[in-house]
């Protein structure tokens, strides 16, 4: 028996579960995952993990065995001849993580799998259906490709006046089938992103291809498998590249004057570049290989005449190659494509706050090609225009109703020759026009112009995004209506994992919201905000809202692609940055880190391992996690107190109670510690594992000598120095319960307001509630005034926005220069309302075995508040299968509906100790045989449930009334 918590539940509830009426119906098996993907393209791990996932309508079904085959053909797997890998029965309850280990695997190979697993009375599943991945580029040498590019003889610019936006490149290449063919797959990375094309359409919708990265050390790369758009005799393969991060605008460069020449673009080079291999595999056992070359033709002169992540786009319809893209089409006017080397010195002047340097901004090949493990950007939602305004004549807003990161697609009519423009924002001023001063220098406008379509045209662009509500449009000479502009949801496309309701409407919107600014800002990179000149991988802001990320969306893989980037980003000298990607500093090198904010390297691989159980993302970066606690160690005073160093973020945005930068960052290492320790742990690190365990009982003393004044008083008054302290487990076991009430009285004492920043907010509640005030965590949830996020919500919100005050009906909107309406980080309150009012939580890593917690509060509210919730219902898509809980309260009576998929056990906890007086399926406790009483715990009771449906109810204990 692999699990101990599974060999320990059936102890518990072994002898009762075995009087259970043996259920007719076999586990179900499905969601084959490699390596978190659905039959993957590009594998690079030589022991992939594979996952899936069990259905059953059994109560307490449980996997107690699997069986993976694993085969070099359909054929033989269908035939149950695991050629390349049989392991045989594992006695095993784990459905996720588990390594391939069978023969070794070799660039491209292709395989199929399946697997049968046992149940717990053991019997035999079913084959599962086949599934299969494929391994991608291992080798330099598989790569036959070279890097092509334009020659570029243009100076790089000089003026930071304007804007330099050039044209995008069209590339295509023709070449002939003479067989059928079996298979066919193509690899495309770019300096720069890239649309390839193929026979007449993109190969694929996926946006901003192949992602960002620091190009000279590493590129993204991607596959596709394209037979089905291959056809007998010619074929024609094309190429649309553009700046992307690559060459183009980045992050807040253009509105400080960093980067070469002071330009704020040229982060990595100056011109793109463009690297594909199509593979071609005949029926026959032959193959060929298409490749990037200087047979590829190429122009500029093509419709994509301004393409700038922050800036937009301009398309000029009338300049379409049409038939660029099939076999056939004359591209004499085209020139050929050079090797990338021509332009290989290229030099400037890098500017960055005590970062100046001379550099070269010609072709460089990134060392490492990589494949793209994140889902690709696209469009998940469509939204139709809610209204248009004319604020003034000939201009007309379009308004989603919603704050999201996307693009619009544009329909209409008119002549040719004339240029429409469309330009977008969060808000509107008082007179109702656009707002885009918070925009800063993100220009964050596109162009079209017609070609004059007597039948109408359409257009979307595919080389920028941005951050809006209102889509501003001029220009046209009919009056528009709702249908001319569409709004597309742009994200990366992480399946979406939970939802959360509750009987109060306003937090039942917040949660909407907060997953609203989840989608807009995981794209390509956690960002703090989309629509400003800012959209950078901010490590603070990705680390306090992680945890709720992983109730919304499974986020595993644009986790592991982003840990990455930020493990590339890590400094020589430990730290990590205050970004991901870094490509400029904005504080002097030597200090461009901040406590709490390079703190996400530790926290986001522990969240993630925690959630997805993941050991191999810990095991990936441990050299560098261990690289950063020296570096952290290193900086702290002899008696292990962090000191005032870096960037003074602190407790972001608080409410005029700002924490000191020292005290923050020794909350954080010691918390950083008992992580460490719990990774160091789980991967047999057991050296390290004492040693950060040794390590947090030193900075413990040292925090004890320096800030307890005794009796849980701290001599930093602040209600994050407080809630921070508990979090990290800095305050001794007896001095818990007075420095909680002193937290919650503080809290008292502002009127029952918060005043907690980006640090703060997070923890916050989750201590309220862990520390016996939990009816004042949900009263500071359900507020309405500010600071709170219902505040935001009665204002108007779609989304979260960066300040707790970003706009206020006495004051407007506050900071033109700082001020984002879809800033995730605040939003990460709703991990706590996932574990404490839908009450969902892990308790081992991976959720094979939960904690159903939901806690009410009381019902009693006191003057001016709002009644208090008495119902939520929330669902989440683990690992391991959904989990959905809901409860109601009608005077004293609670009824709470459980759902724990196959193979999952839990501890559920309800507000009652007296099991006598509860039901569970209309059936006293006591005669439910799939229930196990463990006892009274934290004014309730405890139970033991395995999978399946069950329905408690009982009266509330006085407690909860
Ligand atoms: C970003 C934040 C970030 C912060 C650092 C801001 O400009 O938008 O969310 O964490 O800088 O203080």
């Amino acid at each position: 028996m692999k699990n101990p918590a599974l060999f320990l539940f059936l102890i518990l509830a072994g002898v009762v579960m075995s009087a259970e009426p043996a259920g007719s119906e076999r586990l179900q098996i499905l969601d084959l995952r490699c390596e978190y993907q659905e039959n993957p393209l590009a594998i690079e791990s030589t022991a992939p993990r594979l996952s899936w996932r069990l259905v059953s309508p059994a109560r307490g079904a449980a996997q107690t065995a699997w069986r993976i085959l694993v085969a070099s053909s359909p054929a033989a797997l269908a035939e149950n001849r695991g050629d390349l890998w049989d392991s045989g029965k594992v006695a095993s309850a784990a459905m996720a993580q588990i390594p391939y280990a069978g023969k070794a695997l070799g660039s491209r190979d292709r395989v199929y799998w399946k697997l049968m697993v046992w149940d717990e009375h053991g019997r035999a599943s079913a084959w599962s259906e086949p599934a299969e991945w494929t391994m991608g580029l291992l080798a330099p040498s598989d790569w036959r490709a070279r890097w092509i590019s334009f020659e570029d003889s243009s100076p790089v610019a000089t003026d930071v006046t304007r804007l330099h936006l050039p044209p995008a490149q069209h590339y295509r290449r023709e070449f002939v089938l003479s067989k059928p063919v079996r298979r066919a797959l193509v690899y495309a990375s770019a300096l720069g992103i890239c649309d390839l094309h193929l026979n007449g359409g993109l190969v694929d919708e996926a946006y901003f291809q192949p992602g960002w990265s620091d190009y000279s050390k590493r590129a993204y790369y991607r596959a596709y498998d394209v037979t089905a758009k291959l056809r007998p005799g010619a074929n024609a393969l094309g190429a649309v590249v553009t700046d992307g991060w690559y060459a183009g605008y980045i992050g807040f460069g253009r509105l400080k004057k960093f980067g070469p020449n002071e330009l704020g673009r040229y982060f990595y080079g100056k011109t793109p570049a463009l690297l594909v291999q199509l593979e071609i595999q005949y029926a026959d056992g032959t193959s060929q290989t298409v490749v990037s070359d200087e047979q590829w033709r190429l122009t500029r002169e093509g419709p994509v005449r301004e393409a700038d992540l922050l800036m937009g786009e301009h398309y000029d319809a009338r300049r379409e190659l049409p038939g660029w893209n099939l076999p056939g089409y004359d591209d004499r006017q085209w020139i050929s494509a050079s090797w990338a080397t021509v332009n290989g010195d290229v030099p400037a002047i890098f500017r960055a706050p005590g970062a100046n340097r001379a550099v070269n901004l010609g072709f460089r090949a990134p060392a490492v090609l990589q494949a793209y493990v994140a889902p690709p950007i696209g469009v998940t939602e469509e939204l139709p225009a809610k209204s248009i305004s004319e604020p003034k004549p000939g201009i007309y807003l379009f308004d989603f109703g919603q704050n999201f990161a996307g693009n619009v697609r544009l329909r209409i009519k008119g002549k040719a020759g004339t240029t429409v423009t469309l330009r977008f924002g969060e808000m509107r001023h008082q007179d109702g026009t656009l707002m885009t001063e918070n925009l800063r220098a993100a220009r964050a406008t596109d162009t079209y112009t017609l070609r004059g379509d007597p039948s109408g045209e359409t257009w979307t662009p595919r080389f920028t995004y941005h951050g809006f509500q209102y889509a501003e449009l001029t220009g046209v000479e009919e009056k528009p209506t709702l249908d001319t502009l569409t709004g597309l949801v742009l994200q990366n496309k992480t399946a979406p994992a939970g939802s959360f309701e509750c009987s109060d409407p306003v937090l039942t919107r917040f949660a909407l919201n907060a997953a609203w600014s989840q989608r807009a800002n995981y794209l390509e990179v956690p960002t703090d905000c989309p629509q400003r000149d800012e959209r950078l991988g901010w490590t603070g802001d990705a680390q306090t809202y992680v945890r709720t990320g992983t109730y919304f969306a499974d986020i595993a893989t644009f986790f592991t692609k982003w840990m990455d980037d930020l493990e590339e980003a890590q400094f020589n000298f430990g730290a990590y940055p205050d970004y991901a990607p870094y490509p400029m500093p904005d504080s002097k090198l030597a200090q461009a880190f901040a406590a709490a904010w390079g703190d996400a390297g530790i926290i986001c691989p522990w969240t993630i391992w925690r959630v997805y159980g993941d050991t191999a993302m810990i095991r990936r970066h441990w050299a560098s996690m261990t690289r950063f606690m020296d570096w952290r160690m290193a900086t702290s005073s002899a008696d292990g107190l962090s000191v005032n160093i870096g960037n003074m973020f602190g407790d972001w945005l608080n409410v005029d109670e700002p924490t000191p930068i020292e005290y923050l960052s020794t909350c954080y290492h010691a918390w950083d510690c008992r992580m460490m320790a719990e990774m160091a742990d789980a991967t047999g690190e057991k050296l390290a594992a004492e040693t950060y365990r040794w390590r947090l009982s030193r900075i413990r003393e040292a925090f004890l000598r320096t800030y307890d004044k005794g009796k849980g008083e701290l001599s930093v008054d602040t209600q994050t120095a407080y809630a921070l302290a508990l979090w990290a487990g800095l305050i001794p076991e007896a001095d818990q319960a007075a420095a909680a009430r002193r937290l919650a009285d503080k809290v008292a004492a502002k009127g029952n307001r918060l005043s907690t920043g980006f640090l703060g907010t997070r923890v916050l509640l989750p201590i309220l509630s862990t520390y016996g005030y939990h009816d004042l965590a949900v009263r500071l949830f359900q507020n309405r005034q500010y600071p709170s996020w219902g505040y935001e919500v009665v204002n108007g919100a779609t989304s979260v926005w960066e300040r707790w005050d970003s706009y206020t009906v006495e004051g407007g909107i506050k900071d033109r220069r700082m001020n984002s309406f879809n800033h995730y980080a605040l939003g990460a309150v709703m991990e706590w309302a996932y574990q404490w009012l839908a009450g969902i939580d892990t308790m081992n890593p991976g959720y094979g075995d939960v904690l159903i917690r939901p806690r009410p509060p009381k019902s009693a509210v006191q003057p001016g508040d709002e009644p208090r919730i008495h119902w939520v219902k929330a669902h989440y898509d683990s690992i391991r299968g959904p989990i959905a809980t809901e409860w109601n309260r009608t005077g004293d009576v609670y009824t709470l509906k459980v759902i724990l998929p196959a193979n999952m056990i839990g501890s559920v906890w309800l507000p009652t100790a007296a099991a006598a007086e509860v039901s569970e399926g209309g059936r006293p406790l006591s005669a439910s045989p799939s229930v196990t009483v463990i006892g009274p715990q934290d004014d309730g009771l405890l139970l033991r449930i395995g999978a399946g449906t069950y329905i408690f109810k009982l009266r509330l204990a006085e407690a909860f009334r």
